[in-house]
């Protein structure tokens, strides 16, 4: 069993590589985004205090983040979790670390996805015109303005966790840059060492 982190800024491919991994390995992906979009599609209480922060580009509470994660982290764990847009924040990843030792599971790669702010508009926008040519309507905070907040968040609040988590050990650089084939074979390179 293994436990992954992907970190990295938005549109850098966290949810594609983490689909890959949980098709070839058995993983289950936690992603507190399809989480926080899920509870804000179905009405309850919690996606309607965030609906308003997501569509800005802002992060929400880390005690919410933390809340999801703790009840999912309790959940199946088949082949390992993949953390998909979690932590974002230095208290997220501390209560990472804590859920995961209560557990009694240890996190075994932290692998961030490095894709230039270039690419990552390019993608985001050509995401946003394929969701609205085939269903009229695309991602509430994909468009330019919360992109540059998603941005402005990402480099200010996650973007410490390089750090933190190089510091442990953990970080794996992985050029995001190339096919979606060809991070996927980088990323089984760490995960297959
Ligand atoms: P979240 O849903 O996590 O969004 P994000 O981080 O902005 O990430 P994206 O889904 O846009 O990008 P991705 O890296 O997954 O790339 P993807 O594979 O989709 O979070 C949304 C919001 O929820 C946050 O802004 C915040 O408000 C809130 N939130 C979530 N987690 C939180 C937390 N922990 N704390 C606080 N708030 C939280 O790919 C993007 C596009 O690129 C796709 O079209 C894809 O087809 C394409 N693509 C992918 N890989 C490649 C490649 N190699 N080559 C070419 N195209 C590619």
């Amino acid at each position: 069993m293994t436990n992954i982190i992907l970190l990295g800024p938005p549109g850098a491919g966290k949810g594609t590589q983490a689909g890959m991994l949980v098709e070839e390995r058995n993983m289950i992906q936690l992603s507190t985004g399809d989480m926080l979009r899920e509870a804000k599609d179905s009405g309850t209480e919690m996606g309607k205090i965030v609906a308003d922060v997501m569509a800005r580009g802002d992060l929400v509470t880390d005690e919410i983040v933390i809340g999801l994660i703790r009840e999912k982290l309790q959940g199946d764990k088949a082949g390992g979790f993949i953390f998909d847009g979690f932590p974002r924040t230095l208290a997220q990843a501390d209560a990472l670390g804590e859920l995961m030792a209560e557990q009694g599971e240890t996190l075994d790669h932290v692998i961030e996805l490095q894709v230039n702010d270039e690419v990552l508009v390019e993608r985001i926008v050509g995401r946003a015109a394929e969701a609205v040519a085939a269903g009229g309507t695309a991602r509430a905070d994909d468009n330019a303005e919360s992109l540059k907040i998603r941005l402005m968040a990402y480099y200010k609040q996650t973007s410490p966790l390089i750090g933190y988590y190089h510091a442990k050990g953990m970080l794996k650089g992985v050029d995001g840059l190339g096919t979606m084939d060809g991070v996927k074979a980088d990323i089984a390179g760490v995960l297959d060492a």
